[in-house]
């Protein structure tokens, strides 16, 4: 594990990244030897190695950090009234996971919630860590002290035009019928390079915070999903908010993330989308077997 040096001042980091990496190092070990896979949802799928991890996670940071609340995506809800809470993914990347495809994480975010909180109001992401075990990638971030992959400071991209633009989405394991964002994945395939979904929400923030990716969205994640990416992509020099612009809070379900260069230009196409406009059209599977055909004839003659 590679920490940023001790002079970028890091107080949560240090220690929670050691426990991110244990955690990482177990769900690695789970994959190596396969595990069974059971439903939560129709599609939506959970194994030993999440609720394993979670349990890890949870013991660690009772330990090192006694007075601070855990609200993890399996269940674990501690010390709710607490000012800081950590929101917890074990295993982000699950159904990667559970088909042995090696695209998955740990993610730690930590949240400070001042007594006087109003309701509604949010506190502030302070720290955050998402790792990585198959490349062996820590990636961590404290408010104001920027943001690290093993112990390199990281910056989002420099392009500007959606056009040369490397996107990632992903798409939601409930209510699947529910969700148009297979249209959103079509128009901005037609105007960018194209879009990547590697299926853990987690990493496509780190990675649009390391320039990897210039941009990505999702609709209908939770605050296990975005805490940590959130902080990542701000201290890394990105944007993060809703669809339409509007501020981000960890309870939005529907998160825009860019490099800030691009924020614009995407956002406008959503509000365009949503309000009915701004379609390129492609042809229905029909349409196309019809011209096929058509063009078949005209060779054939
Ligand atoms: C899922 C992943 C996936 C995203 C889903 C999430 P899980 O988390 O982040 O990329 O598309 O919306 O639920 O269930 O693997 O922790
Ligand atoms: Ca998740
Ligand atoms: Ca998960």
């Amino acid at each position: 594990m590679i920490l940023p040096p001790k002079s970028a001042g890091f107080v949560f980091v240090e220690s929670a990244a050691k426990i991110a990496v244990e955690a990482g190092q177990l769900v690695r070990g789970f994959y190596q030897r396969g595990v069974a896979t059971e439903y939560k949802g129709e599609v939506d799928l959970v194994t030993e190695a999440d609720r394993s991890s979670e349990r890890l996670i949870r013991e660690r940071l009772l330990a090192a950090f006694p007075e601070h609340g855990i609200y993890g995506e399996e269940g674990t809800r501690d010390r709710m009234d607490r000012a800081y809470r950590w929101y917890i993914d074990p295993l982000d990347g699950t159904t990667n996971f559970a088909h042995r495809y090696p695209v998955f994480c740990v993610s730690m975010g930590l949240q400070y919630r001042p007594p006087d909180l109003a309701p509604g109001q949010d506190g502030e992401v302070v720290a955050a860590i998402i790792y990585d075990p198959m490349r062996d990638e820590l990636f961590v971030a404290e408010k104001g002290r920027g943001a690290y992959l093993n112990g390199e400071p990281i910056h989002v991209s420099g392009v500007s035009d959606l056009a040369e633009g490397l996107l990632a989405t992903g798409f939601p394991s409930r209510k699947r019928h529910e969700n148009p964002n297979i249209h959103f994945y079509q128009q901005i395939t037609l105007r960018s390079h194209g879009v990547r979904r590697q299926g853990s929400a987690a990493l496509d923030l780190a990675y649009t915070a390391c320039g990897r990716f210039d941009g990505y969205w999702e609709f209908y994640l939770n605050p296990w999903d975005t805490s940590a990416g959130y902080l990542l992509l701000t201290e890394a020099g990105g944007t993060m908010t809703r669809f339409d612009g509007s501020p981000f809070l960890l309870d939005s379900r529907e998160v825009l993330a860019s490099n800030g260069l691009l924020h614009e230009e995407i956002s406008f196409l959503f509000r365009e989308m949503f309000a009915g406009r701004g379609l390129d059209p492609i042809p229905t599977p029909a349409e196309f077997a019809a011209r096929r055909a058509s063009r078949a004839a005209d060779l054939a003659k």
